[in-house]
């Protein structure tokens, strides 16, 4: 209900953003906008999607994919509804309030912050969540453990091996005396990530320069702070709101001659030099059968958080190309690695 209000204020602003917004929603919703329908399924799945970026996207298309195929294996019927909460809280949670009053039979929310949101507004209902992407469900406190993750709800994480991308990081520049990091202090998922990664650059001497951020907007500054403190690396956690501006990093890194390595492949299609990291496609697909099982009768509480671990090395041979950089050596394991470009 609540939403129908967002988008008669967005429409009353008259933009074109509004109205691209508005027409966008009523595209996702429009194979079930109605209770009609909702009735005539023998399922209704609500994913939010916590924002717009690459990966993101990629993960959504997977389980949209992936779950169309799983009812049609099973003969049952699925009406999904896919809302976007443009990284934006009370458009998250307008989403979230029409989930629950819709009486969704399950929600599926990407993205950490989405999670956390989702978990808020079933409080006090039965609906069962199964997030995707979440990366430390333990630290978000969304699950109790990853074993046996209690409440209604369980899901899929990424794993982020940070010690193996600083041996990325090594690989190309042996000689790294501080490493930039930029990230957004309230996503749990990014501050878990850098929480890791500090010892280990503590351990071998480098100087961890940090430049924080609130809204993918504020990117590009914290991008040009970094670069007039004269980092050797940027690093980027796995954090939403960057990867939401990804390629204006890229831009002002390149420009500047500094290598950015990231968590996650996406960023790296998005112009950053090198990463290793877990198949988001492979992940979504997971995140679709865990919650299939739940639709016909498994118990969230009970079912662990699947891990995704992949390792795989993902490198922009255009930007590398763009620094001068052999993209051979990061080739660690001499199993070679994917190029994008
Ligand atoms: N793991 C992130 C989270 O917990 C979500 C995510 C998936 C992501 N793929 C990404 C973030 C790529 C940045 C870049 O919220």
């Amino acid at each position: 209900m609540k939403i129908r209000n967002v988008k008669q204020k967005l429409a009353a602003l008259g933009t074109a953003a509004a109205l691209a917004f508005a027409a966008a929603d009523c595209g996702a919703s429009s194979s079930a906008p109605s209770s009609q329908a909702q009735k005539q399924a023998d399922y209704t799945v609500g994913i939010l999607q916590y924002t717009s970026h690459s990966s993101l996207d990629e993960i959504s298309g997977a389980i949209q994919a992936e779950l169309d195929q799983l009812a049609l294996a099973a003969g049952v019927t699925i009406d999904v509804q896919l809302k976007n909460g443009q990284g934006d809280n009370a458009t998250i949670n307008d989403i979230c309030t029409m989930f629950v009053s819709d009486g969704v039979d399950l929600i599926i929310p990407i993205a950490t912050p989405a999670a956390t949101a989702a978990a808020a507004a079933v409080q006090g209902t039965d609906i069962p969540l199964v997030y995707s992407a979440v990366t430390d469900p333990v630290a978000a406190q969304l699950a109790q453990s990853m074993e046996a993750p209690g409440e209604n709800m369980t899901g899929t994480s990424d794993y982020i091996d940070t010690a193996r991308i600083l041996d990325l990081v090594l690989a190309n520049q042996p000689e790294t005396r501080s490493i930039g990091l930029i990230y957004n202090l309230a996503e749990t998922n990014s501050e878990t990530t850098v929480a890791n990664l500090k010892p280990i650059l503590e351990e071998k001497g480098i100087q961890a320069v940090e430049s924080t951020v609130t809204t993918p907007g504020e990117v590009q500054m914290a991008a040009q702070n970094l670069a007039s403190q004269g980092v050797d690396a940027i690093f980027v956690p796995i954090d939403n709101t960057v990867a939401s501006a990804m390629s204006v990093l890229a831009d002002e890194a390149n420009r500047a001659g500094i290598p950015v390595y990231t968590a996650a492949d996406s960023m790296v299609r998005d112009g950053g030099l090198a990463t290793t990291g877990v198949n988001y496609t492979k992940l979504g697909q997971l995140t679709a059968q865990m919650a299939m099982d739940v639709l016909q009768g498994a118990d969230p509480a009970a079912m662990p958080v699947k891990v995704l671990d992949d390792g795989i090395v993902t490198v922009n041979t255009t930007t590398a190309a763009a620094l001068g950089i052999d993209p051979n050596v990061f080739d660690l394991t001499g199993e070679g690695y994917v190029t994008v470009e």
